[in-house]
């Protein structure tokens, strides 16, 4: 069983990775502060998953709250839910929240932590392959707002990651494919050799072999919990873990939260990234084709929905988390494996990235 670590000093905490680890109820007990939790969960993951974990909490004080389930609600709204539980269980500060779920309950969960009462402990349990690579470390919690994706939101770290990769035996086909362009998304910005593994294991990892998907978290997670060590609250490098995210975020917020997953944003906004990239002179078009080719092999959308307009665009991605005084920044390629933040972008060759996908 592989442990890594984000090293954050005083804050420096654990993420296991391997088969059975929700079984093993010493291991999350000893990650726990306090005697009482609060699991939140969703309506997908708790008939799967809650009893062991339930089991692990015995002779803890715990209580679940179960959510519905989907991007939809990671709201205010729930966020407001967690913490009536929180305190008509009366739990104090010194109770550990638990997220169980994918990257809607890791974000909301780690969100109401990082509030609630000015900030309690908080485990991640991640159950998707987006959140074993991604969303369970480096301490980006947040809830959506109509106008804008996680624009509500803070840096809070968890005591640790447990990701149990048997709960991936579960997931929808689609799911996988979702994660797998977040994985794919590191080999792009930083890791040509883990890119060119990708290349010739992608249909291990869509047969789900479990060897493989190991091999692939723990590259993913070596490779996040690096950046975010040098750079936990995105004053740099960390921006790079945004490729494909601001035309993504463009088209969840606009298509509707819910309605294309993460990952499938993520995918097609690292192809508009790859086209950008190779307008400005930095990628060879046989580069642009590669990363569409791996992509489309993952099962992911590679084109914009036709519903969006380059105006709509524009529009929505005029509200990033990286617009700086009004000025759009993005995240680009210089080369495969060399991801690089573009402070200025040539209106002109955004606009033609933006005709060209439709
Ligand atoms: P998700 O949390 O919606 O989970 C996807 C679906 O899989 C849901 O229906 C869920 O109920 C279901 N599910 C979860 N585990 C399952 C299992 N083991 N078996 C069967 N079904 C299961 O989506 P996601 O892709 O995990 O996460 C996406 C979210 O993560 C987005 O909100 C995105 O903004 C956020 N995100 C955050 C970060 C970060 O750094 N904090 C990074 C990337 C993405
Ligand atoms: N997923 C982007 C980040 O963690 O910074």
């Amino acid at each position: 069983m592989p442990t890594l670590h984000v090293e954050l000093g005083d804050r420096r905490y654990p993420i296991h990775i391997g088969p059975g680890l929700l079984n093993q109820p010493d291991l999350l007990r000893s990650h726990l502060s306090g005697q009482q939790a609060l699991v939140v969960t969703n309506t997908t993951v708790a008939p799967l998953y809650l009893d062991r974990v339930r089991a692990a909490l015995t002779g803890v004080r715990h209580e679940a709250l179960i959510l519905p389930d989907g991007e939809s609600y990671k709201t205010l709204d729930m966020l407001n839910q967690v913490f009536t539980a929180l305190l008509n269980h009366r739990f104090d500060r010194h109770c550990t929240i638990i997220a169980l779920g994918g990257g809607v309950i890791g974000d909301l969960a780690g969100f109401a932590a990082a509030c609630y009462q000015r900030g309690v402990a908080f485990v991640q349990l991640p159950t998707t392959l987006l959140a074993q690579v991604d969303s369970s470390v480096g301490g980006k919690t947040a809830v959506n707002h109509p106008l804008g994706k996680n624009m509500i939101g803070a840096f809070y770290q968890p005591l640790c990651v447990i990701a149990d990769t048997d709960t991936l035996n579960t997931l929808p086909d689609r799911e996988l494919s979702a994660g797998l362009a977040e994985v794919i998304k590191y080999g792009l910005i930083r890791d040509l050799p883990f890119l060119d593994w990708l290349d010739s294991h992608l249909d291990a990892l869509l047969n789900r072999d479990p060897a493989a998907l190991s091999q692939a978290i723990e590259r993913s997670c070596r490779n996040k919990a690096g950046i975010v060590a040098a750079d936990e609250r995105e004053t740099g490098e960390r921006a790079l873990l945004n490729l494909g995210h601001t035309f993504g975020h463009a088209i969840e917020t606009g298509m509707g939260y819910g309605v294309w997953l993460h990952g499938e944003a993520v995918a097609t906004g690292m192809v508009m990234a790859a086209d950008l990239s190779a307008r400005l002179g930095w990628l060879h078009p046989a580069q642009v084709e590669r990363v569409r080719r791996l992509l489309a092999r993952a099962g992911l959308p590679l084109a914009p929905p036709p519903e969006l307009t380059p105006d709509d665009f524009l529009r929505l991605m005029a509200v990033d988390k990286k617009v700086q005084d009004g000025r759009l920044r993005l995240v680009l390629l210089r080369d495969l494996g060399l991801g690089v933040i573009a402070e200025q972008v040539d209106a002109r060759l955004l606009r033609e990235t933006l005709a060209a996908q439709r």
